[in-house]
Order: C-alpha cells, then sequence, then structure tokens
C-alpha cells in the first residue's frame, strides 16, 4: 500500500513543515486547509507528487463531514492522518469575543474528535495506518481554554493510543512549545517577551515528531529543554505552574484588537 498522509493545516507552520518532510520521506499527501492556492503551490513544489488538495473549512460541519469521507475512502487509501490545524484567542477568557472562543474549539476539539474518530474505524478495518494529533506544551503547563483545548487533544489521543493497541494503528500526540509560524499573529497575541531559547523551527519539529512516530513514541515533545522544563513543570501545583510561564513566555494580546483583555498564555 502506498503510504499517504492526510495533514490538516498543511497551508501554513507546523502542519505546512510535516507535509514536507513527510514527502521528503517518500509519502504521498493529501493537503487539507482553507487556502486552495497556497496549497496547490504546495503540491506542486513537493517531491514524490503527484499529490492531492482537499480545500476545507474545518470549523464547519461540511468540511469536517468532506474530510471524513477522504479519511474514510478505500481507493488510493489514508494511512497516516495528521491534525495539525489550529487556532488560538486573541484574549484570555473571559474577555476573548464568544465567536473566537467557539471557532476554536470546533478546530481544535470537534475536528479531532471527528477525525480522529473516523480514522481509528477506518483503520482498524484495514488493520494498519497511523494518527498524529497536535497538541502544545500549553496542555502542561498552561490554564485557560486553548490550554484545556490542547489537554483535550493530549488525554485524547493516549485513551486512542491504548484502545488501538495491537489493532495495527500507530497513535502519537505531538506536543511543541512556541514555534515560528503565523500562530501568533493569527490569533493576535504579541509573543515577544517570550525567551529566545523558547522558539523552535517548524522544520525542526516536524522531524522530530516523524522520528518519535516511526520510533513508537506516545508523545513527541520536540526539544532537550522543552523536555526538561515539561518534566519539572508538570509536578508543580497549577498556580506554580502558572508563575513559571509568565516569568518564562509572557504573552500579551494586541491591544488595539482587544482592549480590556490581560494577559493571556498560548503556545
Ligand atoms: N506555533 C506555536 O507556537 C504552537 C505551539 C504549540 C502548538 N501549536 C499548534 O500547532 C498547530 C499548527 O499551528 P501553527 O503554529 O502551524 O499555526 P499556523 O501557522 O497559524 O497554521 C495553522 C494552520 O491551520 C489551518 N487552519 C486554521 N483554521 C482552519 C480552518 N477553519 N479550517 C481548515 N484549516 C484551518 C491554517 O490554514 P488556512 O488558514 O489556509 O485554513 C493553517 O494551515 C495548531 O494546532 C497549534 O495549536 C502551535
Amino acid at each position: 500500500m502506498t503510504p499517504r498522509a492526510l495533514v490538516t493545516g498543511a497551508s501554513s507552520g507546523i502542519g505546512r513543515a510535516l507535509a514536507v518532510e513527510l514527502a521528503k520521506r517518500g509519502w504521498k499527501l493529501v493537503l487539507v486547509a482553507r487556502d486552495e492556492h497556497k496549497l496547490a503551490a504546495l503540491a506542486e513544489e513537493l517531491p514524490n507528487g503527484p499529490h492531492d488538495v482537499l480545500s476545507e473549512d474545518l470549523s464547519t460541519d461540511s468540511g469536517m463531514q468532506a474530510i471524513c469521507a477522504r479519511i474514510d475512502a478505500d481507493v488510493e487509501p489514508v494511512t497516516l492522518l495528521v491534525t495539525a490545524a489550529g487556532t488560538g484567542t486573541s484574549g484570555a477568557f473571559p474577555w476573548s469575543p464568544m465567536a473566537e472562543e467557539e471557532m476554536m474549539l470546533r478546530i481544535n476539539v470537534l475536528a479531532t474528535l471527528r477525525l480522529t474518530h473516523g480514522a481509528a474505524h477506518a483503520m482498524k478495518r484495514r488493520g494498519i495506518g497511523g494518527i498524529m494529533t497536535v497538541a502544545s506544551t500549553a496542555a502542561y503547563w498552561s490554564a485557560g481554554t486553548y490550554a484545556a483545548s490542547k489537554s483535550w487533544v493530549l488525554l485524547t489521543t493516549l485513551g486512542l493510543r491504548a484502545q488501538l493497541e495491537n489493532s495495527g494503528v500507530r497513535v502519537m500526540a505531538l506536543s511543541p512549545g512556541f514555534t515560528k509560524t503565523e500562530f501568533h499573529a493569527r490569533s493576535q497575541t504579541d509573543p515577544s517577551g517570550v525567551k529566545a531559547w523558547m522558539w523552535l523551527d517548524a522544520e525542526d519539529v516536524a522531524r522530530q515528531a516523524l522520528d518519535d512516530f516511526d520510533a513508537g513514541k506516545a508523545v513527541c515533545v520536540p526539544g532537550r529543554r522543552y523536555r526538561a522544563l515539561v518534566e519539572t513543570v508538570r509536578h508543580l501545583p497549577p498556580g506554580g505552574r502558572s508563575a513559571v510561564l509568565r516569568r518564562i513566555a509572557p504573552l500579551r494580546s494586541q491591544p488595539k484588537t482587544t482592549p480590556m483583555s490581560p494577559d493571556s498564555s498560548q503556545d
């Protein structure tokens, strides 16, 4: 069976870097995001083509259904699902606009729920496959709705991994720290206070993620410093975790769009 990966969020950042790295490693791709032009340009540029483009909005029911249908198809089957599409909000709850909060939950949580559910069924039926979700180190150390959405991704992925043990379907959560992508600009947060050493390159994150996936790991936290930090911080009480985060990675909402909003902490 030709290895074929469906990658959501492939038009930018971590999803794009994962798509590039997968193509280099011999995978055919189904590239998913809203921006069709960016996806088409990427499909042309990648080695090992031709690759498919599926331009869908993951915040809509019809978009989620279209992607689930592609995952379920037995013709040119998807053997790896990567759910990298994700978003944050422009301020800390409860000052963030409710529409943004609901949109974030639809993309980060509901779409991950539906796509991984569909992939688990299709891949178990075929007796082969892989699922990589994208959580965040925020799942370990932050509070707030973005961190909660990423904790949900992490815990759901670990549960799915246990449920699919010995089924031929490999499951891993990727939990990166601050990564240089469009994420913070899109969610209108100012990460200029984040310490320089905390920034990761999306290409390094993608390489580490695929190496760890091939090694059968349950969770990939890219970067030695982040692994040490996660190990240390996870043993602190919640208040202690937030205090550490505020010192090393203060994030502010961009004031012009959300004037009432105090600090928010998402990565
Ligand atoms: N950057 C970080 O510091 C960081 C750290 C930890 C975890 N993460 C997580 O990593 C993942 C990737 O983020 P990134 O940093 O690569 O951000 P990014 O550069 O902003 O990329 C986000 C991707 O998600 C897609 N997307 C957003 N809304 C969508 C929608 N409604 N329907 C379909 N696709 C949608 C975007 O494509 P279109 O706009 O073309 O639809 C884009 O390809 C996210 O889950 C994020 O939470 C990021």
